[in-house]
């Protein structure tokens, strides 16, 4: 069987350890604490989100640590100074930001999700000031598994904390993960969603998070996997997806013209598909916007009906879907790419009960539902399928649903 590589999350002392250790050595002294927030997976509902629709992400063990200590007066420094660093920067070192100089496209690069967070507090009218803050993580890059949500939201509760803002409940949270959207959104460029924020901020261990964006309101739905003898099994394709380039925005601007041409609000109003395939006919391209379209609201049923298997214990019957709503973002949304095409297929071949590419597309990760006797085969499977085409070899970690963003 080929050889497999495994993506391993860090326990929780060890990260903290790190940040610590690193925030000494860039700023002298303590940090006031450790926070930090989970990357995620998505069971199914993709492309929903900014649609006004339903998704059903968990937290991952893998998880993004900053270690943050607030301005003090007699530092030297404004008292809007930003100092940052980062382990996953060659190099690792500080760089200095102003928040009164943060904006749309200000800065660049990855201190944009952090300082866009403290921006996006202040812009809501929360007195935030600058800190130094030392970051270190373990969820993969650029793998579609929210490193960037990681990162804000780890950020978000340690301000949230540090200036006692009061937003620790589970609605203080709705408000924080509104923060680290228009961070995202506002400062760093991707059109994206809400979905890896809310799922960062509000999950629960042991559950998955039935999130309607339509209203912010959640479930929390108990997800066993074990107990069924089942697993999920990630498949990190090292195809690096990119959210702030085009193809993103193209899709959400389509479904946002879709529904305007239809007069609702968003897709998530859209209950008689024929009827709106048949209003969207006079568009010019009817023909791939119908599809957009199609993709929408038969993924918003596919959560319902995930939702119902769950409630119901029949956990492997979850399987069949998840490789529907594959073949629904390959072909009506056209998300995929070769690399999730052959980890999907190969894991069904290889006895997977189902699976599907997560999150954005065009790269990053698939998950497969697996018998927990078959997780090695299987990833050894979609491992050798990958050398016999000649692509990067990919990574695996078993999702369990970990819990919220927090102080570690
Ligand atoms: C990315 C975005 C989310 C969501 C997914 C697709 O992960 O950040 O907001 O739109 O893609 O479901």
């Amino acid at each position: 069987m080929t050889e497999t590589s495994w993506v391993a999350a860090w326990a929780p002392a060890d990260g903290t350890a790190r940040v610590t250790a690193a925030f000494a050595e860039h700023f002298g002294g303590a940090p006031d604490g450790v926070w930090s927030a989970p990357g995620r997976i998505n069971v199914i509902g993709e492309h929903t989100d900014y649609n006004g629709g339903l998704c059903m992400p968990a937290a991952l063990p893998h998880r993004t640590y900053v270690a943050l200590r607030t301005r003090s007066a007699d530092d030297g420094l404004p008292r809007s100074a930003v100092r940052l660093a980062s382990a996953q920067e060659a190099g690792g070192d500080v760089v200095t930001v102003d928040l009164a100089d943060v904006g749309p496209g200000r800065p660049g690069g990855w201190t944009a999700y952090v300082v866009g967070v403290a921006w996006a507090l202040r812009e809501a009218g929360h007195d935030v000031a600058g800190f130094d803050a030392v970051v270190d993580s373990c969820v993969p890059y650029g793998a579609g598994l929210s490193s960037s949500a990681a990162l804000e939201c780890s950020v978000a509760v340690a301000l949230d904390e540090v200036h006692g803002l009061g937003l620790g409940d589970d609605a203080g949270r709705a408000v924080l993960a509104e923060a680290c959207i228009r961070a995202e959104n506002g400062v760093a460029g991707a059109a994206t969603g809400g979905m890896d924020q809310a799922a960062s901020l509000r999950c629960r261990e042991g559950h998955a998070l039935l999130l309607d964006c339509r209203d912010g309101s959640t479930r929390h739905i108990p997800l066993d996997l074990e107990s069924h003898g089942l697993a999920l099994l990630v498949i990190d394709t090292r195809a690096e997806h990119q959210l702030a380039d085009g193809q993103y925005a193209s899709r959400r601007a389509a479904c946002e013209r879709a529904a305007a041409h239809l007069g609702v609000a968003t897709l998530r109003e859209v209950t008689e598909l024929d009827a709106a395939l048949a209003a969207l006919a006079t568009l010019p391209d009817a023909e791939v916007v119908g599809r957009r379209v199609r993709h929408v609201v038969t993924d918003n049923a596919r959560v319902r009906e995930v939702e119902r298997l769950l409630d119901a214990g029949d956990v492997e019957a979850v399987g069949p879907v998840l490789t529907a709503a594959h073949a629904s973002l390959r072909d009506d949304y056209e998300v995929s790419c070769r690399e999730l095409d052959v980890a999907v297929d190969a894991a069904t071949a290889a006895g997977a009960l189902g699976g599907r590419m997560i999150g954005g597309g065009f790269g990053g990760s698939a998950i497969a539902l697996v018998l927990r006797d078959d997780v090695d085969a299987v990833a050894g499977a979609v491992a050798g399928a990958f050398a016999r085409e000649g692509l990067a070899e990919p990574r695996f970690l078993v999702a369990t649903a970990a819990g919220p963003a927090g102080r570690s």
